[in-house]
């Protein structure tokens, strides 16, 4: 990627431009986080209800305090451990993070990405003075998050103006979306698994996670999202003519096409999405996955994989 491209891009940002970068986690669909109307357009090129709030994307912890105040110390450890890297911090927000952020809650979401591009665009636009950017995953509404510039094109290419831009980059290296950690109550609290695990969380911290049930708005905890046109069944045996995703020690039916044969749990994530999109590229109808175990990426995996395949979406 030259670097006149990401000036370009962080020059959209500036005025008002939506600009779509690659993640190590998932392509994300960026906004100046200070511009109300950059941000509504995120909400309608997406399809999102409006009272969902957005994760601020920063090239540095030391921009956190500027979105967020009282940080506990076990935040600031998290941080200092695993930024930048797939994990979203939800701090108290300072009155610089506005409800069009938030959803109007008084919690402001924020992350470090890890990815090259990214890190330069945000270190860019900080230049030019941007103290953040807004992004949710660069898919409609519900639908399966981009891990490539092509999938991004695919979802979103037709909502976007000429005034947008699509950044090109790597093929998201983890594959599905960074565990968000609440840290507004004494002890870390998980509202959505990733590749930043319990362990490592509690390793790091010293502390035992709070395990009450989010009491916030998620919109992955929605039953129904990260899901394709494809009916996706669990832990089936697949018919011929059907889509199989499993790890890689478990062999194709005959007449079954076989999606994505992951080595590793780590595999599993980085290829599950790309797997799903290409089901409906395929016209498939239905897609059997083997829900993988044994390890905390497995946790992750299989909270993608029940949303994917849960009924209600078809409503
Ligand atoms: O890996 C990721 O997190 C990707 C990349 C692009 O960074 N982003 C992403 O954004 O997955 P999105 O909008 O698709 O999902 C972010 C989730 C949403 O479910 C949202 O409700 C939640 O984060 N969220 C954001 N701010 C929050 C807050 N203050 N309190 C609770 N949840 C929050
Ligand atoms: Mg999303």
């Amino acid at each position: 990627m030259n670097s006149e491209h990401i000036k370009r891009a962080a020059r959209a940002l500036n005025e008002g431009a939506l600009v779509a970068f690659p993640t190590e986690t998932v392509y994300g669909l960026g906004a100046d986080a200070e511009n109300p109307q950059a941000v509504a357009r995120i909400y309608s090129v997406k399809g999102r209800p409006a009272d969902h709030p957005l994760i601020v994307h920063l090239s540095s912890g030391e921009q956190v305090t500027y979105w967020a105040e009282d940080i506990p110390d076990f935040a600031s450890k998290l941080a200092k451990a695993f930024w930048p890297g797939p994990m979203t911090l939800i701090l108290n927000r300072t009155d610089k993070a506005k409800d069009f952020i938030t959803g109007g809650q008084d919690t402001v979401g924020v992350r470090v990405p890890h990815d090259e591009v990214a890190l330069a665009l945000l270190s860019e636009f900080a230049e030019l003075g941007g103290r953040g950017v807004a992004a949710p995953s660069a898919n409609k509404f519900g639908k399966v998050s981009p891990t490539t510039a092509s999938a991004v094109r695919e979802e979103l290419a037709d909502s976007l103006g000429s005034e947008d831009i699509i950044l090109e980059g790597a093929q998201s290296h983890v594959g599905i979306e960074s565990t968000i950690i609440d840290c507004t109550s004494e002890a870390p609290r998980i509202l959505r698994p990733g590749a930043i695990t319990s362990s490592m969380i509690e390793e790091v911290t010293g502390l035992k996670l709070n395990l009450n049930g989010p009491a916030v708005r998620v919109s992955g905890s929605l039953e129904s999202h990260y899901a394709p046109r494809a009916a996706v069944v669990l832990d089936q045996e697949p018919q011929a003519g059907e889509g199989m995703i499993a790890l890689s020690n478990m062999p194709t039916p005959p007449g079954v096409v076989r999606l994505a044969a992951p080595g590793t749990t780590a595999e599993y994530a980085n290829q599950l999405y790309s797997a799903l999109r290409q089901a409906d590229e395929l016209g498939l109808n239905h897609v059997v996955a083997f829900t993988p175990t044994g390890d905390e990426m497995s946790l992750a995996i299989l909270d993608r994989l029940q949303r994917a395949s849960s009924p209600s979406r078809h409503q």
